[in-house]
Formats: C-alpha cells, sequence, structure tokens
C-alpha cells in the first residue's frame, strides 16, 4: 500500500474497532485513538499510512491533523514502510550508560544501514528510541513484538544471525 492509498479496516477490524467503542461513552469514543492506530499499523504490515490516519479519523469524528499528531507522537507508530524485523534500541539513561550507543553503532555496520534507515533487502529496519521501560535489564532493544534484555554485541549478533536465518514474512505481529 502506498502512502495515500484509501485504506479501511478489513471485516474482523472493523469488528474489532466497534468493540472498542464499547469500552468508552459515547461521547469519549476518540479515546480509542492508540487502538485504532495500533490495529491500522497491524493490518498495515507494521507501518500507517496518510490513508490510515484518514480513516482513522473519520471513525473518530477527528481531523487528520489531530490523529497525525498522535500518531507521530509515539515511537510505536512508523510512519514509512518498515522491514521484516524492525529493531528499536533504547538510548535513554540506563540503555546509553551499559552500551546503548556501541549496540547502534554496531548494528548500523552489521546491517550497513544507519538508524532510520531500512536495509535494501528490506529485512531490517532500525531505530534509536527513548525508554522502552526495562532500565533494570539494560542495554535492551525491542524486536517487534519481543524484548532482548542484557545485551551485548555477541548476543545482538547472535539474535540478528538467527533473525536472518528463520527470515520470517513479519517480526511485527
Ligand atoms: Fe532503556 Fe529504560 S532506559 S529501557
Amino acid at each position: 500500500m502506498n502512502n495515500t492509498e484509501k485504506f479501511t479496516f478489513t471485516d474482523e477490524n472493523l469488528r474489532r474497532a466497534q468493540e472498542l467503542f464499547t469500552k468508552y461513552p459515547t461521547e469519549n469514543k476518540r479515546s480509542s485513538i492508540l487502538a485504532l492506530l495500533d490495529l491500522a499499523q497491524r493490518q498495515n504490515g507494521g507501518w500507517i499510512s496518510r490513508g490510515a490516519v484518514e480513516y482513522v479519523g473519520e471513525l473518530l469524528d477527528l481531523p487528520y491533523i489531530r490523529v497525525y499528531e498522535v500518531a507521530s507522537f509515539y515511537s510505536m507508530f512508523n510512519l514509512q514502510p518498515v522491514g521484516k524485523c524492525l529493531i528499536e534500541v533504547c538510548r535513554t539513561s540506563s540503555c546509553w550508560l551499559c552500551g546503548a550507543e556501541d549496540i547502534i553503532n554496531h548494528l548500523e555496520q552489521k546491517l550497513n544501514i544507519k538508524v532510520g534507515e531500512t536495509s535494501s533487502d528490506g529485512m531490517f529496519t532500525l531505530k534509536a528510541v527513548e525508554c522502552l521501560g526495562s532500565c533494570g535489564t539494560a542495554p535492551m532493544m525491542q524486536v517487534g513484538a519481543d524484548y532482548h534484555e542484557n545485551l551485548s554485541i555477541e548476543k545482538v549478533d547472535k539474535l540478528v544471525d538467527g533473525f536472518k536465518q528463520e527470515n520470517k514474512q513479519s517480526r511485527y505481529c
């Protein structure tokens, strides 16, 4: 799907969205915005297109800009297509003190991409993000839905090599 292509939920996701609305008072259905954006991102292969932002706005009776403000605020939402394997390295205090920068530099070299880029084969996207709430096991990174903690360069190598071998369709979902 390109960025401006019209987006609509599948029947199953529309059913889920309607179920979400029942959890909030009718006048506050916009409180479901994060859950709807998450649903849209999962359906759309790990990123949120402009069409998806517009669609969520239509569902919530919100202007595009209000939905975009939320989608662009949280690092969990990707506004560009991502690789099958989305690697998000925490770079906040604890992780930074425990070597996050070395891990990011190492991943940039190993994957031959810079932070914010996707490898040419579409396999890996590398992001540096703020605290993921796992400070006690720093340094850490999130890959798809999984946390990988107490990282070392060796551990990162093993993980990345494993992802390459698995070559799963997507680690996001
Ligand atoms: Fe990295 Fe909190 S500082 S998880």
